[in-house]
């Protein structure tokens, strides 16, 4: 699965001695608690991401790290590993299309399956500090008066806590919705005023999202199935047989029909390619008919 480390001396032109058994002994556990692929090439940017954990713990070297890592005590310290190794960049309204398309193409069927009394579930699965989301929840609210009517509700997951953290909160610097158009301000923000710089979310969008830590790369408690998955600028950072995994996953916890949007740089592969079609930029629509071959389903979902 990870790609054969070459060996090349002990790097030592960087504050922290890192040896190439060191970067082996992360990316190998990157690997396997959180399908992150890191290649050889990646050392040098490790070294410079994890450089301020290592001063921040009065470590020496990468390899104390290491040692830490394996033992109980580096429990604590897995969660800050992840959060250095991967970027939690994202933006309200970020690649609108999606978006767009929910609203205008997706929500007039999911109105008619709510009207019939079912519930619908969307999920935002690495949806970091929330801006997903909310421009999710603001665009449900764009496209009926009659929400509050409805079963329908969004489920927001990420693997790191400190953002789950700050989605709950619902606190953003003004300066995130300055460039976006006024509709989407104006329903994000409701009558709430922004204060010092900050404004808060629309408790009305607020109370349509659930947050929660959810590794993607483990099991998945949820027992329900979804109409819509957000799955966006994350599984980049995943091997190929984990991406491919991944998304057998979601066919699998998908009614028929349903719909998965992805990052702009990502592709959908392996098996689970023939469980979609491909009906708009980035966005695939799950096929009715029998299970598809995606032979992904791991033994610890619980769906
Ligand atoms: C670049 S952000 C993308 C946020 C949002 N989906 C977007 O496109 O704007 C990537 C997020 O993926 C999360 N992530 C990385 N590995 C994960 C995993 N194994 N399970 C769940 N989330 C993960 C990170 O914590 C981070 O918040």
């Amino acid at each position: 699965m990870m790609a054969h480390l070459q060996s090349s001396p002990v790097e030592t032109s960087h504050e922290f001695t890192f040896s190439d058994h060191d970067f082996q002994m992360i990316s190998e556990l990157a690997n396997a608690r959180y399908g992150l692929f890191l290649q050889p090439s990646k050392k040098a940017l490790v070294h410079s991401r994890l450089a301020k954990r290592l001063r921040a713990l009065n470590l020496a070297s990468f390899e104390d790290y290491c040692s830490l890592l394996n033992k109980t005590e580096g429990d604590a310290e897995r969660p800050h590993l992840l959060s250095a190794l991967t970027t939690n960049v994202t933006h309200f309204f970020r690649e609108i299309h999606h978006f767009d398309f929910v609203k205008d193409v997706l929500m007039p069927q999911l109105i008619e399956k709510l009207q019939a009394g079912n519930p619908v579930r969307l999920w935002s699965s690495a949806c970091s500090t929330g801006q997903e989301a909310y421009s999710l929840a603001a665009t449900l609210v764009a496209a009926t008066s009659k929400l509050s009517q409805y079963d329908i509700k969004i489920l927001a997951t990420d693997i790191d806590p400190q953002v789950v953290q700050t989605a709950k909160r619902a606190v953003y610097p003004t300066e995130q919705i300055a460039t976006i158009p006024p509709f989407w301000r104006d329903l994000l923000t409701g009558s709430t005023r922004p204060q010092s710089g900050e404004f808060r979310i629309d408790p009305n969008l607020q109370r349509l999202v659930s947050f929660g830590e959810l590794n993607l790369v483990a099991d998945w408690p949820m027992k329900g199935r979804f109409d819509v998955i957000f799955c966006r600028n994350a599984a980049i950072y995943f091997d190929k047989a984990t991406q491919a995994r991944l998304w057998g996953r979601f066919a699998d916890v998908m009614v028929e029909g349903g719909h998965l949007m992805i990052g702009h740089s990502e592709r959908l592969s392996g098996p689970a390619q023939s469980a979609f079609k491909s009906v708009g930029i980035t966005t695939y629509q799950k096929l009715a008919g029998p299970p598809a071959p995606t032979g992904t389903k791991d033994k610890g979902d619980r769906n």
